[in-house]
């Protein structure tokens, strides 16, 4: 890989702040300056210096976003704004993508990565991640609805759910559904069987992966190591 390459990739520096910053001696690799940035180097076993500091070689990106409304979970669409709008540049060269969907309206966490295989582990209905939402319904959700999502919800078009768990509050107007899988509008679908309608939705835990409560909607951090360790824990991967 090239070195700026290598630099950018990692988000520390532009290309053109990497060539700039070489020619000044900025950049080391296993402590030697390089002037020459288009140099190739093998991450895995030289140590990259740039401004003073190591910069740790991450093969993958992983990132929490609080997604606002309005944003489709997507990397393009021609109409309308896609949530990898809301991350800064060098992470949108770095090609991440949303691991599964939320729906327009949908809020709360989303994560992002790279790593195409651990998306696709997660994402597996043989992965049972469990995802929790919060949610708010248009009326009192009936009686035995708790059994009922326990016991497999049959959708309109008859596909049965595998088990869910929902909480409610006192009034029954709001709580808490997880589920394992993440069929089409799947929760809103759900909800209806019940005759009832949800009228807010916001994902609050993927897994071990909690929405961090200091993240404002649009605003997004790095995985930290740990959460990122109980994702591929959990998987094998
Ligand atoms: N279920 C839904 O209906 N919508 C979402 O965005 C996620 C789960």
């Amino acid at each position: 890989m090239r070195i700026d390459k290598f630099l950018s990739d990692m988000g520390v520096a532009t290309r053109k702040e990497a060539k700039d910053s070489a020619k000044r001696g900025g950049v080391q690799i296993d402590g030697v300056a390089v002037r020459d940035v288009s140099a190739h180097i093998d991450p895995e076993r030289v140590t990259v210096s740039y401004l003073g500091r190591v910069v740790e070689y991450k093969p993958y990106v992983y990132v929490m976003l609080n997604k606002p409304e309005g944003y489709v979970s997507a990397t393009e669409d021609s109409r309308l704004p896609v949530v990898t709008e809301l991350l800064p540049e060098e992470l949108r060269r770095r090609s991440l993508f949303p691991v599964g969907r939320l729906d327009r309206d949908t809020t709360g966490l989303m994560i992002l990565t790279d790593n195409g295989k651990l998306a696709h582990a997660l994402l597996s209905p043989r992965g049972h991640v469990r995802k929790v939402y919060s949610f708010s319904a248009a009326e009192p959700l009936r009686a035995g609805v708790e059994e009922e999502f326990r016991d497999g919800v049959v959708l309109a078009d008859g596909y049965e759910c595998k088990s869910a768990k929902i909480t409610l509050d006192e009034v029954r107007t709001s709580g808490f559904i997880t589920l394992t899988e993440g069929k089409y509008h799947q929760i809103k679908r759900m909800v209806a069987s019940t005759g009832n309608k949800v009228t807010r939705l916001e994902r609050v835990s993927f897994g071990e992966v909690t929405l961090d409560a200091s993240l404002e909607r649009g605003e997004w951090r790095y995985l930290t190591d740990s959460e990122i360790k109980t994702l591929t824990d959990a998987l094998g991967v």
